[in-house]
């Protein structure tokens, strides 16, 4: 059983205060982009042990530095399958062979796309072929367990998602949108991005305001308009990232040189997302990055896609 899960952009990632539960209430714009991991899940284990066994590898061609994932129980999708085995009441006993081409800690939500791709193809491994017992909204509340992102990777498209991100509304969008992404050596920590973006706003004395969705976004997104939907981008992540990671500037600064309509760091970083005007345009700007050297590697990816998928 194969999954393919796509990476996301956030559009627009308005950071509100800080909450009891340590998380932030968020007005969190999602957009899936044609970057997909795959998650194969078959019956049984290699070792015989009692749960689910999980092996990551890059994708053929993907530049992807999968050292940083864990391979044990900590492993997102492994959770995923854990919690589906014990809804259904199956046998846990699983492989999960996943390929990256999401970077690993990059903004894109690759632990989440693969936690997404894990549910989804569990629960077809499992579930009653006849009547299934889980449906699409079900894998979506299990996946809100696992992370903030991951309801978003199940459902795809555009949608926007607010209290942690993950009570999700689909966005209404026209056409398809052109992406050149660059990626970073080295991920950033979620966390630590979200306490710098805390502690900057505390050095200048300026708390968080309620986050709102954008009107302007929301117009650019349902006329198509690319243009529209470059000035819009907006993530208040952006400077936290910078902070940590100051070469970030040069390379947002390239993507603007080379003629990108919108440059922005994607999530927490360290991805920076570029957007063009067409598909000719992303290939001239991505191979503008390219030459820069300002990126581990430059890839190009249109949006909106579906989310994770049977093959
Ligand atoms: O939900 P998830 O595990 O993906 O979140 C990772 C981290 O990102 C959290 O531990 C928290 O530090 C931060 N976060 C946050 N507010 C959100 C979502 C995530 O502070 N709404």
């Amino acid at each position: 059983m194969s999954v393919r899960v796509p990476a996301k952009v956030n559009l627009q990632l308005s950071v509100g205060p800080i909450r009891d539960d340590g998380y932030h209430d968020l007005v969190n714009v999602f957009h899936a982009v044609s970057l997909f991991d795959e998650v194969t899940a078959a019956v049984g284990t290699a070792s015989g042990g009692t749960g689910p066994e999980v092996a990551v590898e890059a994708a053929p061609g993907a530049r992807v530095a999968v050292g940083g994932v864990p391979v044990d129980g900590d492993n997102l999708a492994v959770r995923a399958a854990l919690i589906v085995a014990d809804r259904l009441g199956a046998d846990p006993r699983v492989t999960l062979r996943i390929r990256k081409a999401i970077p690993v800690a990059g903004g894109m939500a690759g632990g989440s796309a693969d936690a997404a791709a894990a549910l989804v193809a569990c629960a077809r491994l499992w579930d009653d072929p006849d009547e299934p017992r889980l449906c699409r909204d079900d894998l979506m509340e299990m996946g809100a367990l696992l992370g903030s992102d991951v309801p978003f990777a199940v459902l795809g498209g555009t949608a926007i998602g607010v209290g942690r991100g993950e009570r999700l509304t689909p966005a209404l969008t026209r056409g398809t949108f052109h992406w050149v992404f660059a990626t970073a050596d080295g991920g950033l920590s979620t966390p630590a991005v979200y306490a710098e973006c805390d502690r900057i706003r505390e050095a200048d004395g300026e708390p968080a305001g309620r986050p709102e969705v954008s009107e302007e976004l929301m117009t650019a997104l349902a006329t198509g308009d690319a243009k529209a939907l470059g000035a819009a981008l907006a993530n208040d992540l952006e400077p936290a990232a910078l902070s940590l990671r100051p070469s970030l500037d040069r390379t947002i600064e390239a993507g603007r040189d080379y003629g990108a309509i919108g440059a922005v760091v994607s999530g927490s970083g360290p991805t920076c997302a570029f957007l063009a005007d067409d598909a000719e345009h992303a290939a001239e700007l991505a191979a503008g990055l390219d030459g820069a050297g300002v990126a581990r590697s430059v890839v190009r990816a249109t949006g909106p896609v579906p989310g994770a998928t049977i093959c």
